[in-house]
């Protein structure tokens, strides 16, 4: 995160004595990346979030992956996937390689107490509403939202049951930190005025939870699979953190998107960055205004990247005829040159605008298909570029 923040009480100097109104300590917590040289927070718990009851292994559903052979662009629709379970143990991976898991979630019930121990995550929210709960405090969301949360933050998602559509996420686990693109920001961290997105946009916790409870389970993934800790008091009973590293949520409504007299390459759609991975924001715009432009994209070989789109809102007007629909994830991989649907080149002409909304992530190394993946996968699309020639 490129800013400080500051929420609850905090002692005015760090790393001195810091009394609850018993008169004992409070217990201070530095959480920071990267070996104490990156972004960090300080955080008071009543109770120390060091005590354990109880360590043992979760076994879970391995989830094989398999590479893409024979190289194929490919098509998976979502919304076949079998909804169910929770925002995290629901997950169906779909992609995957060593810097990032890609997954889709139908859920249908809140989440346990979880922390990622591997790298941050960005959910990305389809439909559906709730809060997420973190040591930091509460941060509610809705559809459209990036719901940004680092690495080893403790964390549920609680969410709302009461409402017409249901939660449905696009998440995005890297192996890193997940952050705005550098290019973005200042020296000093600050968005600069070329950015499509600011710190106002970025909504933070705003309040500790300040929950209590005693033998509290929280699932822990590291890169050997989950274990469930058991802490001796729960590890919301933080009344007050400061510092650069905490969750957030950004709504993709609020991204402002960068237009030109001809068309603009991804890159003008990016949103976030992550080691080896890119995520990108495809939203509601005014087309390319010179006179003789076209609008719908150029075919084009990303020689260095697998890219996937997941296709959220709008008619998606250069996949014409492809059978992309709202859910849709497609995968353009390294080696494939890819681009419009027949026709919709020559259909993009004259058009002043696109409601589209998709999410999209490059990733620079090759993805593995999941069982989502194969359970999904539309198996005509590779052929849909030789309809209406
Ligand atoms: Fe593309």
């Amino acid at each position: 995160m490129p800013y400080y923040r500051q929420v609850g009480d905090i002692p005015p100097k760090r790393h001195t004595q810091f009394r609850r109104p018993d008169g004992s300590l409070y217990t201070e917590e530095l959480m920071g990346e990267e070996g104490f040289s990156f972004d960090s927070a300080l955080l008071y718990h009543i109770n120390p979030p060091t005590a354990l009851t109880a360590i043992e292994p979760v076994e879970t559903e391995v989830q094989e992956l398999e590479g893409n052979h024979p190289l194929k662009p490919r098509h998976f629709r979502t919304h076949s996937l079998k909804p169910g379970g929770d925002p995290i143990l629901g997950r169906h991976l779909m992609l995957a390689n060593d810097d990032v898991r890609l997954s889709y979630v139908a859920a249908g019930q809140s989440s346990p107490l979880y922390k990622n121990a591997v790298g941050d995550e960005v959910a990305f929210i389809e439909s559906g509403s709730g809060t997420l709960e973190t040591s930091f405090g509460a941060l509610e969301f809705e559809q459209g939202d990036y719901v940004v949360i680092p690495a080893s933050t403790i964390h549920r998602w609680v969410i709302d049951e009461d409402v017409e559509d249901a939660f449905r996420a696009f998440v995005v686990e890297s192996r890193g930190h997940i952050g705005p693109p550098r290019r973005y920001l200042s020296r000093n961290g600050q968005f600069l005025e070329h950015a499509p997105y600011c710190e106002r946009e970025l909504q933070g916790p705003r309040e500790p939870l300040l929950a209590e409870g005693t033998d509290v389970e929280v699932l822990v993934r590291s890169r050997s699979g989950v274990t469930s800790f058991r802490y001796a008091n729960h590890p919301f009973d933080v009344v007050g953190w400061d510092g650069c590293l905490y969750p957030y949520t950004f709504s993709i409504h609020d991204f402002e998107p960068i237009t030109g007299r001809v068309h603009q390459p991804p890159p003008v759609h990016q949103t976030f960055e992550a080691p080896n991975v890119v995520i990108c924001s495809f939203v509601p715009r005014l087309f390319d205004y010179h006179p003789d432009s076209i609008p719908a994209p150029y075919s084009h070989a990303n020689v260095d990247s697998d890219e996937v789109l997941f296709y959220v809102d709008g008619n998606f007007m250069s996949r014409k005829g492809s059978g992309i629909e709202a859910g849709s994830i497609s995968l353009h991989p390294g080696g494939h040159t890819h681009g419009p649907q027949p026709g919709s080149v020559e259909a993009s002409i004259g058009a002043q605008g696109t409601e589209e909304t998709a999410v999209m992530v490059d990733t620079f190394r090759p993805l593995d298909l999941g069982p989502g993946a194969r359970d999904s996968e539309d198996d005509k699309y590779s052929w849909s570029w030789l309809e209406g020639r």
